[in-house]
């Protein structure tokens, strides 16, 4: 029988490695290209990313000039859990890489532990990117411009430690998949430090209280594209359904009107017993001549105009008589019980409604 640590060190285990999940290039591109005129003349912060082994590095050091970039600076983190692996991490990215592998993955001495890095790219004026070319060929290349700059970090790397902190102060946008398990306090570093950001992150988030917070602000909103596969340390793919971006920069989808045909009826949108909302159930089916208070599934902040909409907050369970809670998922599919994402109590003749979240919406004049 497992003992309570041990069942302690799995979950860390699991916990750990479930942040490993690496972004692939295309995924990277497929965002990025709606973004590119925000680029002009910043300061770049990957502080999730090995330049050795993240599509991120790569995705701006090739675009360094295309987009304008002023400086584009990546610090890996040390405690990674693939620090020993990350040469088959690089050759089940990278097609054409074997060849390059000059050291096995922990022997008996074992590869000596790398540190933490940081990696200051001002100029990229001599890739010889003729489409063949790896991570480790342009950070080679990169290294060699006396204008850049490649050095190990004093500290770890955590993106909390005072050293990361100081070069998040200096820089414009952090763009990044982050530790999935820390995102929370990645978001709450970036807002307080009044950050332009462009991160990965599941769709749970949204319901997490100070997520969701920020979200009613206007001080985030997703971005455009779903990332669905990742790759793993293993060489595997991960696929996933729940995950996306996350921004603070400009999408141009919140300016654009959601078009609304459905003309409101009682039968058809029935009124919640215990709150003066009106429950629709589709995104689409909005009324337009609705002017009180909507719950609307969560996928509405897809399709949120701030200029159209209000957001006046999200259905929970704070009911201390409420027994349903929702499972939560995590990212290796065992189910947890979140305080953060409750189901709705939102009832309608007597009858739960649905257990799934309820943004509760009204339309501006
Ligand atoms: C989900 S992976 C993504 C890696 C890379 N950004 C990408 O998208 O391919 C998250 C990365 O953050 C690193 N990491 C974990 N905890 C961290 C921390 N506290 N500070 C900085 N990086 C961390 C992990 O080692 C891992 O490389």
């Amino acid at each position: 029988m497992a003992t309570k640590s041990s069942n302690s060190n799995l979950h860390r285990a699991a916990k750990v490695k479930n942040d490993e999940f690496y972004t692939r290039l295309v995924d990277i591109e497929k965002e990025l290209k709606h973004y590119k005129d925000q680029f002009q003349g910043k300061v770049v912060y990957c502080n999730c990313d090995d330049p050795f082994e993240s599509n991120f590095f790569k995705y701006f050091a090739g675009n360094f000039n295309a987009l304008g970039l002023k400086q584009l600076v990546a610090t890996s983190y040390k405690p990674s859990p693939i620090a020993n692996t990350e040469l088959v991490l690089q050759s089940s990215l990278l097609p054409g890489y074997e060849d390059k592998i000059v050291q096995k993955p922990s022997g008996p001495k074992g590869r000596p532990k790398i540190t933490a890095n940081k990696f200051v790219i001002n100029e990229v004026s001599d890739l010889d990117g003729d489409g063949a070319f790896d991570l480790r060929d342009i950070a080679e290349q990169l290294k060699a411009n006396k204008n850049n700059e490649w050095a190990p970090l004093e500290l770890e790397g955590d993106f909390r430690s005072e050293e990361s902190i100081e070069l998040l102060e200096q820089a414009d946008i952090v763009v990044t998949n982050p530790p999935f398990s820390l995102f929370r306090e990645y978001v709450k570093q970036l807002v307080e430090h009044e950050k332009k950001f462009l991160i990965i992150g599941s769709d749970n988030a949204r319901k997490y209280q100070d997520i969701f917070k920020l979200v009613q602000e206007n001080k985030l909103w997703p971005g455009y594209s779903r990332v669905k596969e990742f790759m793993q340390p293993d060489g595997t793919v991960k696929k996933f359904g729940n995950v996306g971006w996350f921004t603070n920069l400009d999408v141009s989808k919140r300016h654009e009107l959601l078009t609304l045909y459905k003309k409101y009826s009682p039968y058809e949108f029935p009124k919640y017993d215990n709150y003066d909302a009106i429950e629709v159930s589709k995104v689409s089916d909005i009324p337009f001549d609705y002017k009180g208070v909507m719950g609307v599934p969560i996928t509405f902040l897809d399709k949120y105009n701030p200029e159209q909409f209000e957001i006046l907050g999200m259905s929970d369970n704070r009911d201390p008589n409420y027994e349903y809670r929702t499972k939560l998922y995590t990212q290796d599919d065992s189910p947890q019980y979140n305080d953060f994402n409750r189901g709705t109590v939102l009832k309608i003749k007597g009858e739960l409604k649905s257990t799934y979240t309820r943004l509760l919406i009204k339309a501006k004049k």
